[in-house]
């Protein structure tokens, strides 16, 4: 493996299992550094372990907190002397059913993580990375600024019920529709200051997610085996990888994934 992501500093909400997981070991594997949070700190713990000394700093605690938010940057900055230049907003979670007929008890947690958690976390990244650049961002008339040699990236987990509307996972979906948006909306505010907004639009990737979504294990079981093999954590995390190993300049915007012989949405 080449050491692409050498150097770069990397935020991820939600890596104590699944895409977020696989996503630290892809980056410290290519050279990066990690901040990892999620809210089974013994989980982090043996993860960072796992990553190698010096390579992962853990930040346990609900990632829609901002005081959560605060310490991930601070922690960057104090563990490896430079301020963090990717931040993954990952952290987030599924409900089974339609508006009809999911479980709407659990409306309100979901959307605070999935939305305002997504949105809050957005921001800081926003805030911190434009500060992070330097003094005087425009360069010379007409030409970029030297801030262009220096890739920085906002990487925003949305998903394929975010782009395709499913009436099967429609509350969850419209988490996600709503977290496009922001992250569009964000590309355009600071997409000219030098610094990248991707959204990733995974379509079914066997993780916990499925069984925190409370999806039945019979008739999700039966559509996995029928459009399997469905994509992995790992090929997610390769994704991500390598749009933020692309030179400043190259942007992709949005990237959606699905597995080969998935039909629907
Ligand atoms: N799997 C799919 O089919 C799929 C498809 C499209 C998009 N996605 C999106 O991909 C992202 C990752 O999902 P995944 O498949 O990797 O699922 P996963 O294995 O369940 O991982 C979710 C991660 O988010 C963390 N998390 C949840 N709520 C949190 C909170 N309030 N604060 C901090 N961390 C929190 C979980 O850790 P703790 O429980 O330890 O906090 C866990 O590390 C999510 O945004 C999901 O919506 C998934």
């Amino acid at each position: 493996m080449s050491n692409e992501l050498s150097g770069r500093i990397a935020i991820i909400s939600g890596a104590s299992s699944g895409i977020g997981e696989a996503l630290a070991r892809a980056i410290v594997l290519r050279g990066g550094s990690v901040v990892i949070n999620a809210r089974r700190a013994e989980r982090l713990d043996a993860l960072a372990e796992q990553l190698g000394p010096g390579r992962a700093v853990c930040v346990p605690g609900d990632a829609a907190e901002q005081r959560t938010i605060d310490a991930l940057f601070d922690s960057a900055q104090r563990a490896f002397g430079r301020a963090a230049d990717a931040v993954i907003v990952n952290a987030g979670r599924g409900l089974a059913g339609s508006l009809t007929t999911s479980d709407q008890t659990q409306w309100d947690e979901m959307f605070r993580t999935n939305y305002l958690g997504a949105a809050r976390l957005m921001r800081s990244a926003a805030d911190r990375l434009v500060r992070s650049l330097d003094p005087n961002p425009e360069g010379e008339a007409g030409k970029a600024g030297p801030w262009l040699s220096r890739p920085r990236d906002v990487v925003v987990i949305g998903s394929s019920v975010g782009r395709n509307i499913s009436p099967f996972s429609s509350m969850y979906g419209s988490t996600k529709f709503a977290v496009h948006a922001l992250a569009e909306a964000l590309r355009r505010e600071i997409g000219p200051r030098g610094i990248r907004v991707t959204t990733i639009e995974p379509a079914i990737v066997a993780s916990e997610f499925q069984s925190v979504a409370g999806y039945d294990h019979g008739t999700f079981g039966a559509f996995m085996d029928r459009i399997g093999p469905v994509l992995m954590p790992d090929d997610v995390a390769r994704t991500i990888a390598f749009a933020i190993a692309q030179p400043a300049h190259v942007h992709l915007n949005n990237i959606a994934l699905r597995p080969t012989r998935q039909d629907y949405p």
